[in-house]
C-alpha cells in the first residue's frame, strides 16, 4: 500500500515526516511490555504493581452521591465555559482553610480539566519561540513539552539528594535568566517525594521576582503531606506578584478520572490562562464540579484519610526496604517512594540504570516499579498498590519483602 500523503503533513514539533516511524520504545511502554512477558511466563503468580500514580480507591459516597443527584438535572445540560460559581467559591473556601490563603474567587481562581490540562495550556499564553521554560528533572515534563510545542526552549535543572531535591537556580545563566518566562515547580514532588518549606518557596519566589519569571507551581499532590500542614507557595510574601498554583481533585480525593482541578494566583496569569482555555475546551460538566464542591467541603472528613493510609504504606515499605540495604527514606509527601538502585546482586548481576534494575524486579521478582535515570540511577515505588484492607496491604508489603529476601544486592 502506498505511504499516506499525511506522512508529509506532519509537524516537525511530533516529528514532521518521521512521525509513528521512530522505533525507540519508550520507559512506559518498556514496563508494560515487560509486565505482560513476566505474568505469561509466571501463569498465576501476582504481580505487584508498585507504578501506578493513582489511588486504589473510588471517591467518597457523598461525591458519588452528589454526582448522582446532579448529572440528571436540566440546569447542568450546559457548556461551563471558564468554570460554575459554586465550584469557585468551593476552591476559594478551602485555600482559605487549607493554606490560610485569601483569594478572590472571580479574580484568582479558575477551574482546569485537571492540572495535565492547565499545564498543557499556560504555555500559549507565555512562550513565544526562543523563551525559556526553566523544568526540573526527574519530573512531569508536560509543561516543558508544550513550551517547546510553540518554539521555546526547556532547562532543566536537576533535583538532586544534596539539595533537597529543591532546584539549585543560581545556576542558571544570565542569558537563561532574561529569557526565561516560566519556572515548573513541584511539591510534594512526583516521583522524588520531597516537599518544598517556606524558605525554599520564598528563595523561588525573590528569584522569580527578581527575574521577571512566572512560577508554575504543580501542585496536586499538596494535601498528601506527611510532615506538616499543607504548604502553599501562594502563603509566601510575594507569591501573589508572580506565580500560579495548580490544584487537583485526583490525588487528594481518589476522584483521577472526574478531570477536575483548578489554577489560582496572579490574577493577570489566571486570566490569560482563563482566555487560553476558552479557546480549548467547554469546561468540565457542572454535576462534576458541584461534586467536586462538597468534596472540597469535607476535605476534613476525606483527605486525612487518604493522607493516612498511603503514609502507613509508605513507612512500611520503606522500613521493609531499608532492611534489604536500601537507603529509603519515607518520603514527606505524595505517593511516591524514590530510591536509588543496588549496584548490582552479590554474586550475581550488576545494575547499569534505574531502568536495568527496574526490568529485573519486573521479570524476576515480579514487582512492577518506575525508573528515572535523569539526575542519577533511582526507582520509584508508589504506595498506590491494591490491597482490599489492612491485612492485605499487609500481605502485600510481606509478599514484597519474601521475595526480594533470596538475594543479596550490593550498594
Ligand atoms: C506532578 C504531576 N502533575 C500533574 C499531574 C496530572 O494531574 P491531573 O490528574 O490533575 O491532571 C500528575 C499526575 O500524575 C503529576 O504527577
Amino acid at each position: 500500500m502506498s505511504e499516506s500523503f499525511l506522512q508529509e503533513q506532519f509537524a516537525e514539533r511530533i516529528g514532521g515526516n518521521r512521525f509513528g516511524k521512530d522505533d525507540t520504545i519508550y520507559k512506559f511502554e518498556k514496563i508494560k511490555r515487560a509486565k505482560r512477558a513476566a505474568i505469561e511466563a509466571n501463569p498465576g503468580v501476582e504481580l505487584i504493581d508498585m507504578g501506578v500514580g493513582e489511588p486504589d480507591e473510588p471517591a467518597f459516597p457523598i461525591v458519588v452521591e452528589t454526582l448522582k443527584e446532579e448529572a440528571g438535572k436540566a440546569e447542568n445540560r450546559f457548556y461551563t465555559d471558564n468554570g460554575i460559581a459554586e465550584f469557585k467559591s468551593a476552591a476559594q473556601r478551602y485555600m482559605e482553610k487549607q493554606y490560610s490563603v485569601s483569594l478572590d474567587a472571580d479574580k484568582h481562581i479558575n477551574h482546569s480539566i485537571g492540572s495535565k490540562s492547565a499545564l498543557s495550556l499556560i504555555p500559549a499564553a507565555f512562550i513565544n519561540p526562543g523563551d525559556i521554560c526553566i523544568m526540573t528533572t526527574p519530573g512531569y515534563p508536560v509543561l516543558g513539552t508544550w513550551s517547546k510545542y510553540l518554539g521555546g526552549e526547556v532547562v532543566n535543572l536537576p533535583l538532586l539528594k544534596e539539595n533537597n531535591f529543591f532546584p539549585d537556580l543560581t545556576t542558571l545563566t544570565d542569558d537563561q535568566r532574561k529569557r526565561a518566562k516560566l519556572l515548573y515547580l513541584n511539591y510534594p514532588n512526583n516521583p522524588t517525594g520531597a516537599n518544598a518549606t517556606a524558605e525554599q518557596y520564598k528563595t523561588a519566589v525573590d528569584f522569580c521576582l527578581e527575574n521577571e519569571i512566572l512560577i508554575v507551581s504543580d501542585a496536586p499532590y499538596s494535601p498528601l503531606n506527611f510532615v506538616s500542614k499543607p504548604l502553599s507557595i501562594l502563603s509566601v510574601p510575594g507569591a501573589m506578584d508572580c506565580a500560579v498554583e495548580l490544584h487537583s481533585m485526583s490525588k487528594g480525593f481518589n476522584m483521577t478520572g472526574w478531570r477536575l482541578g483548578w489554577v489560582c494566583g496572579n490574577e493577570l496569569a489566571v486570566s490569560a490562562f482563563a482566555s487560553v482555555k476558552d479557546n480549548a475546551d467547554s469546561g468540565q460538566f457542572a454535576a462534576i464540579q458541584l461534586a467536586a464542591a462538597k468534596a472540597l467541603d469535607a476535605a476534613d472528613e476525606i483527605t486525612p484519610a487518604i493522607n493516612e493510609k498511603y503514609s502507613r504504606r509508605l513507612s512500611a515499605l520503606a522500613e521493609s526496604l531499608r532492611g534489604f540495604g536500601f537507603d529509603a527514606d519515607k518520603p514527606q509527601g505524595s505517593f511516591f517512594l524514590y530510591v536509588g538502585i543496588p549496584k548490582g546482586i552479590k554474586g550475581g548481576r550488576s545494575f547499569e540504570s534505574g531502568e536495568d534494575f527496574s526490568q529485573w524486579m519486573i521479570t524476576d521478582k515480579l514487582i512492577s516499579t518506575v525508573p528515572w535515570d535523569d539526575a542519577g540511577h533511582y526507582v520509584r515505588f508508589s504506595a498506590t498498590f491494591v490491597a482490599k484492607d489492612l491485612e492485605d496491604e499487609k500481605r502485600v508489603l510481606n509478599e514484597i519483602a519474601s521475595r526480594l529476601s533470596d538475594v543479596e544486592f550490593e550498594f
